[in-house]
């Protein structure tokens, strides 16, 4: 029996969690066990909790409760957490996630005390280190034994830092192995989306109608950190609901509602009140975000995780951030980098409502991305 420790905390991993979890209680449940370690870095109940109620992950065997702060003390503190946790369990390899602090903490802990680190998504660039996730990610890839890139992109990043695509058995943090296997997020994108048009109200309760609204996420931190972007972005969306008389629907992650006093101008507080079509709304459970994501007409977002879903459920989507990871998106023509610029806002979402012969291959794997996983870390794994 293999023994991981999964480390989740903020939002989009304990999501991505749900595919392996949901792998190894169906398929490998006698090979596998698994230990799961909240850091309690998201920790509102519809950042973490609303997730465990639907999507049948398994509660948390710790919760650290480590909290919001900078990213030295948070990551710091999470790091010690982590190792006093490993060294109790003593698993067989740690299973990270992405490019959270919570991730950079499981790698640091794990590392040094020699257990393997398993990387899933792994090899994503920005190409931009000013972002805190880039750090994050470049840092886990580099002490990681087994990395999982969902894109041939991702893949192909590692192989440019210097990873090789043929080693041999066993791996090791010297001797890494890398894969191209698909995106977890596909996986659960596929399985929660009957499960969600069957358990969910949200469409009729917000009286939106089918293909007539924008769905959009803010949370980046440049853009709710800097008062001018984060003007431009909502005075950007509420121009384009008023002219094009759309709704848009704002699920609003806690890190923009908390700086929206701060950092918005009154007057266009005001302007966005007075218009009944924006509506801005608590962070939704991800059965529902699913059923925003299949309904809405386009969506606009910062978020990596949303930009991918857009393309899974053949939306077109205006990415507001200067630059994306999943750049096959760009590649294939349903996403257009838009930044936090009026203009290309206003003009990438016109091109993209007019057109009418967007395509969406099969970009991210087959729904199986998680099975792969388990059984690569039942194959290559050693237990000592
Ligand atoms: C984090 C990740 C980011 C990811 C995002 C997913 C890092 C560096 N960033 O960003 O990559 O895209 O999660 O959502 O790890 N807050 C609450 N309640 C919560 C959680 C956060 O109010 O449950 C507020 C706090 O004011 C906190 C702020 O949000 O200071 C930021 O939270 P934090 O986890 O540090 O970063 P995110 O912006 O959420
Ligand atoms: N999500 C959700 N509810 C929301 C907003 C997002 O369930 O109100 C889901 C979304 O469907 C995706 C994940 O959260 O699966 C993305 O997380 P987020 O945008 O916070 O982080 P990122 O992907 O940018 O790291």
């Amino acid at each position: 029996m293999i023994k991981i420790v999964t480390i989740i905390g903020a939002r989009p991993q304990i999501i991505k969690a749900a595919a392996l979890s949901r792998a190894i209680k169906n398929n490998f449940s006698s090979q596998i066990t698994e230990i799961i370690v909240h850091t309690g870095q998201h920790y509102d109940d519809n950042m973490s909790q609303v997730f465990f109620d639907e999507l049948e992950i398994p509660l948390p065997n710790y919760n650290l409760n480590v909290g919001s702060g900078n990213h030295g003390k948070q990551t710091a503190t999470m790091i010690s957490a982590i190792e006093d946790v490993l060294l109790i369990e003593k698993p067989n390899a740690i299973v990270l996630y992405g490019d959270t602090n919570s991730t950079l903490a499981g790698a640091m802990a794990a590392s040094k005390i020699h257990i393997p680190v398993i990387h899933i998504e792994a090899g994503l660039r920005s190409f931009n280190k000013s972002m805190p996730e880039e750090i994050n990610r470049i840092m886990c890839d580099h002490v990681s034994t087994l990395l999982f890139s969902p894109t041939k992109t991702g893949f192909n990043n590692l192989i440019q830092e210097g990873f090789l695509s043929q080693t041999k058995a066993p791996y090791s943090i010297d001797n890494p192995k890398i894969y191209h296997c698909g995106d977890v997020m596909y996986d659960n994108s596929l399985f929660f989306s009957k499960i969600s048009d069957v358990k969910t109200s949200i469409i009729n309760d917000l009286k939106l109608k089918n293909n007539g609204f924008i769905l959009a996420t803010i949370h980046r931190n440049n853009n709710t950190d800097e008062p001018i972007r984060l003007n431009a972005l909502f005075k950007s969306l509420n121009d384009i609901s008023i002219n094009h008389q759309l709704q848009i629907v704002l699920p609003l992650h806690p890190r923009t509602s908390n700086l929206l006093d701060r950092n918005l101008s009154k007057d266009l507080v005001e302007a966005i009140r007075l218009n009944s079509n924006f509506k801005i709304i608590s962070p939704v459970s991800f059965l529902e975000m699913l059923a925003l994501e299949k309904n809405c007409c386009l969506v606009m977002t910062d978020s990596g995780g949303v930009q991918k879903e857009a393309f899974y459920f053949e939306k077109p989507c205006v990415i507001l951030r200067p630059e994306t990871e999943w750049i096959e998106l760009l590649e294939n023509g349903a996403a257009l980098i838009a930044d936090a610029d009026e203009n290309k806002i206003k003009f990438s979402f016109e091109q993209l409502i007019a057109k009418k012969d967007l395509s969406f291959p099969k970009l991210y794997g087959d729904g199986n991305a998680a099975v792969f996983i388990c059984s690569e870390i039942i194959s290559q794994i050693t237990i000592k």
